[in-house]
């Protein structure tokens, strides 16, 4: 069975003084494997919030935030905390609005520290070396042969940021979260990374949610939603086959 990720009637707020905000108003929306949504909406709408609550980032008030895989069907709005760690360990790639690598780690050991963190046991040579050559293979997909080496202050901005998706993709994701991939880079670089992320999900087939501030891109995608006050509208929906 193929993932499909189902998000029901997702609300959740935050305090705000003696009052409270609210993010996420009633949200419903449907990914599957394979395609991405695209999310758009202005600054404070709320994208970034759906992808924490997605990505078991935070808890929502209410609603349903279900997960289908062929390993079963979760309901990642009421995960324990230590459920949620595992199942973001092992099938969920995020990738935030600002980057946020290790400064100590070469590119490369960002990609190896993915799989090794969830080891608690002993790897073997023969582990690490696989995934060494996962690593290698997934910076050289973004474009970064060359770069493994380098630690983030030697990187430009739009380079960290190839690492970060080279990253979430690294333990092959049911759920791909991305949030703003192309604000750091120019025109061009922008619509390859945009390529190399559909390029990457269609392999994949990872469902995935993309928040984008550039219109560009959007006939790209397989649906497009319209995030304002919280409140999320979908503009097309293109169904592939
Ligand atoms: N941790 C928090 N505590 C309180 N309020 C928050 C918190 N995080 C976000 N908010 C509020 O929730 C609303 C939605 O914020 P969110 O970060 O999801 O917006 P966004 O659409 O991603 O904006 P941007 O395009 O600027 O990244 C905003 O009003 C914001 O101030
Ligand atoms: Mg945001």
């Amino acid at each position: 069975m193929s993932t499909t990720l189902t998000v029901t009637d997702l609300t959740l707020t935050f305090p705000d003084g003696s009052d409270r905000i609210t993010a996420l108003d009633r949200v419903n929306l449907r990914v599957r494997g394979g395609q991405i949504a695209a999310i758009t909406g202005p600054s404070g709408s709320g994208k970034s919030t759906l992808l924490a609550a997605v990505s078991t980032l935070l808890r929502p008030d209410s609603g349903r935030i279900e997960l289908d895989t062929s390993s079963g069907t979760a309901d990642l709005a009421t995960l324990s905390r230590r459920e949620a760690a595992t199942l973001r360990r092992e099938s969920i790639g995020i990738v935030f609005q600002q980057s946020n690598l290790v400064p100590a780690l070469t590119a490369i050991e960002q990609l190896e520290a993915m799989v090794h963190l969830g080891q608690t046991w002993f790897v073997s040579p023969a582990r690490r070396r696989e995934t060494r050559t996962r690593a290698r293979d997934l910076l050289d997909a973004v474009g970064l042969s060359g770069h493994e080496d380098k630690r983030p202050a030697q990187l430009s901005g739009g380079q960290r940021q190839r690492v970060n998706i080279a990253r979430a993709l690294m333990n092959e994701p049911s759920l791909l979260v991305i949030d703003e991939p192309t604000s750091a880079l120019d025109q061009e670089r922008g619509a390859a990374i945009i390529t190399l992320i559909m390029n990457i999900v269609r392999d994949h087939r990872a469902a995935t949610l993309l928040v984008t501030h550039d219109r560009a891109h959007l006939h790209r995608m397989d649906s497009v939603h319209h995030m304002v006050d919280g409140v999320l509208t979908p503009e097309t929906t293109v169904v592939m086959s």
